[in-house]
């Protein structure tokens, strides 16, 4: 088995760290960041022996897959540049910053036939899996209705540590509309695994409530509605002064409802149909149901136990070498990537225009140009 050379950019790809170490015939080469300080302490961290601060010159070495994770306005032109180079492209969220870039990193990937991966990775979580499995076996009958939130306040990293404007208070906090939306879309759309969003419409409080300097909303809630009719309602609220709640989704179906815990002492609930005291509809804890975990999952490996966003960060990793190993496509593909990226962006246009819905392209292979247009 040929070895796999991984090359990191950005200081958040050590997060993939632990996950490349356990797989065996692949290794982590290569690091570059534009801070040597950085650069040099992950590299002495994790014995790193190739160290670059030009991107450029990563790509130029023997290495054969990349992770980006660089703020998110370089995303596509670092994806491309490894592509063109024939690397494989495990990329941070968002996919990127404009719809025209989406359309570029499709053409690229399509061009030169590497693996690329969107490494969304609140679809890996245990909870969001067995809901996935339950959802597979049959057991919601026919999903309708799905939740999604990414309640985080982030407005702090506007400005870095040395006081200086950071990348986020333009691409992020600088921008209208759900800007950040894949990590309420990743898990939703893993149980809508074969449908597609058609259209959004987006409403936002404006941003004149809190931080008015930082343009993004305080809150926004975009409703998306699916190719099949379902509908999911995406909320993200990343400059509302509260608790963290990163990870509350719901699914309801004609059979069955989930909801996640939404803090103390909460915890993750369902209700399926057949299941339990036949006269009453209750709730009853997810974990019952724990034997439909998949395999990977029941007995997870001490790296993953150990790894980010409760062992999805190890299993994003893992399906990203199997993509490049087996040369089929990743769930969270380039299609995916774009798709749940455009959200975020028609968001902003939606938002704009008090809340208009806004049909997304169907950015899949081959598709009429009709469908690849956006209509307000
Ligand atoms: N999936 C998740 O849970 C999650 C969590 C946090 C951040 N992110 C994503 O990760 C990405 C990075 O976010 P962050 O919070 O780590 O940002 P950051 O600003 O803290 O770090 C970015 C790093 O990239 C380096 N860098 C910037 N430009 C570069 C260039 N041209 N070449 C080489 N290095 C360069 C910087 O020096 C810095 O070390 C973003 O896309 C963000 O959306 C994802």
């Amino acid at each position: 088995m040929k070895t796999i050379k991984v090359g990191i950019v950005g200081a958040r790809g050590r997060s993939t760290l632990a996950g490349f170490r356990a797989i065996e015939g692949v290794e982590v080469t290569a690091i570059c960041d534009l801070n040597e300080e950085v650069l040099n302490q992950i590299g002495d961290m994790a014995n790193i022996p190739k160290r670059y601060r030009v991107y450029e010159d990563m790509l130029e070495s023997d290495i054969d897959a990349v992770v980006i994770a660089t703020p998110m306005q370089l995303h596509v032109p670092q994806a491309v540049a490894a592509m063109e180079a024939g690397k494989h492209v495990l990329s941070e969220v968002t996919a990127g910053v404009t719809m025209d870039e989406l359309w570029w990193l499709i053409e690229a990937k399509e061009k030169y036939n590497v693996t690329y991966m969107m490494a969304e990775n609140y679809c890996y979580t245990p909870a969001v899996q067995l809901v996935g499995a339950l959802r597979r076996a049959g057991l919601f009958g026919e999903p309708f209705y799905a939740e999604g939130e990414y309640l985080h306040d982030i407005s702090h990293l506007a400005v870095y540590n040395n006081g200086k404007t950071s990348w986020r208070s333009y691409w992020q906090l600088g921008k209208r509309g759900s800007f950040y939306p894949t990590h309420s879309l990743g898990p939703v759309m893993h149980w809508f695994i074969g449908d597609r969003i058609a259209e959004i419409s987006c409403f936002g409080t404006g941003g004149q409530f809190f931080r008015p300097e930082l343009r993004q909303d305080e809150l926004t809630v975009t409703m998306c509605q699916m190719a099949s009719g379902a509908l999911a309602k995406i909320t993200v609220a990343c400059k509302a002064p509260r608790p963290h709640n990163m990870h509350a989704y719901l699914l309801q179906g004609t059979k069955g409802c989930y909801e996640a815990p939404r803090g103390l002492g909460d915890d993750h609930k369902i209700w399926l149909e057949g299941f339990g005291d036949p006269d009453k509809v209750e709730w009853q804890s997810l974990w019952n149901f724990k034997e439909y975990l998949p395999e990977r999952y029941k007995n997870p490996p001490k790296e993953a136990e150990k790894a980010g966003h409760q062992g999805g960060d190890y299993f994003l990793v893992q399906d990203f070498i199997d993509a490049i190993r087996t040369g089929e496509e990743p769930f969270c593909n380039v299609y995916r990537a774009a798709e749940w990226t455009a959200v975020g962006l028609l968001s902003e246009i939606s938002v704009q225009n008090g809340g208009r819905a806004v049909s997304v392209p169907n950015f899949r292979k081959n598709m009429p140009r009709g469908e690849k247009i956006v209509r307000l």
